[in-house]
């Protein structure tokens, strides 16, 4: 299993770390034949898994669900659970509930979004032994505040706001943060202070790692096409020939064949 340890001598021997998304049993049972060393469990379920148009109606007990059929089918790697949309800005009593389902369902450790008004969270689930990686930047699960999915830390007092909210996490214990859709100047000066693990989605090269969402990068879809992401395959249409293949078969009567049948 990759462990923290692990993933910090990477990160001083300067060695980056490929993370993915995964939400399912299937998939993570081939991530964890790769090289891959992180899995996020996101929130980005919501979406990719569920249909929703962003990541706010999926709750900490589905996100359980999902991490717990990713441990079982990926246990060699370093396994991050995602606290959905409000999970955090509770009691801290309900707070813990979210922190607990994910990770006795298999997560290492926790990812957040955004820092103001989490500090004493942050704190306190760092003291009690659970890894916690911050989330700044394009914070999906403020997109209502945004006015959508927007590069963010263009001006330079947002750029001033993310470095210091930076600092903030790693001054309460989060040992990574993900950066998500800022410009690769502002992350290139991040990084020069900072010790935490930077993982980038949209931010650059100056970051110890990248993320991406296992079905973008498949090419599930052509319809998402922002300009970080790099297609690997052509799922949707490998899916559509091999859909329509079967159909084609099932109806002229060639499938099953005599060697198919019992
Ligand atoms: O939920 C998610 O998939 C994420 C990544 C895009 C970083 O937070």
């Amino acid at each position: 299993m990759t462990n923290i340890n692990q993933l910090f001598a990477q990160k001083h021997a300067g060695e980056k770390l490929a993370m993915l998304t995964c939400y399912d049993y299937s998939s993570a049972q081939i991530i964890n034949q790769s090289a891959v060393e992180m899995v996020l469990v996101g929130d980005s379920a919501a979406m990719v898994m569920h249909g929703e148009t962003s990541t706010l109606p999926i709750d900490y007990c589905t996100m359980a669900q999902h991490v717990k059929a990713v441990a079982k089918g990926a246990p060699d790697k370093f396994i991050i659970g995602d606290l959905p949309f409000l999970s955090y800005r509770k009691s801290l009593h309900e707070n813990m509930n979210a922190v607990e389902a994910l990770m006795k369902a298999g997560a290492q450790a926790v990812k957040l979004e955004g820092v103001s008004g989490n500090e004493s969270l942050i704190k306190h689930i760092v003291e009690s032994g659970v890894p916690v990686m911050g989330h700044l930047g394009l914070t999906p699960q403020s997109v209502n505040q945004f006015g959508g999915f927007k590069v963010q830390g263009k001006t330079a007092n947002a750029q001033q706001r993310i470095i210091k909210e930076a600092k903030t996490l790693e001054d309460l214990g989060c040992f990574s943060v993900v950066l998500e859709c800022i410009p690769d100047a502002l992350t290139q000066e991040l990084v020069k202070h900072t010790s935490m693990i930077t993982i980038g989605i949209g931010a650059g090269a100056a970051v110890d790692g990248q993320v991406l969402v296992m079905q973008d990068m498949l090419g599930y879809s052509s319809a998402f096409s922002p300009k970080f992401l790099r297609r690997y395959l052509n799922t949707e249409q490998l899916f559509l020939d091999a859909f329509n293949a079967y159909a084609k078969d099932v109806k002229a009567g060639h499938f099953p064949d005599q060697s198919e049948q019992y």
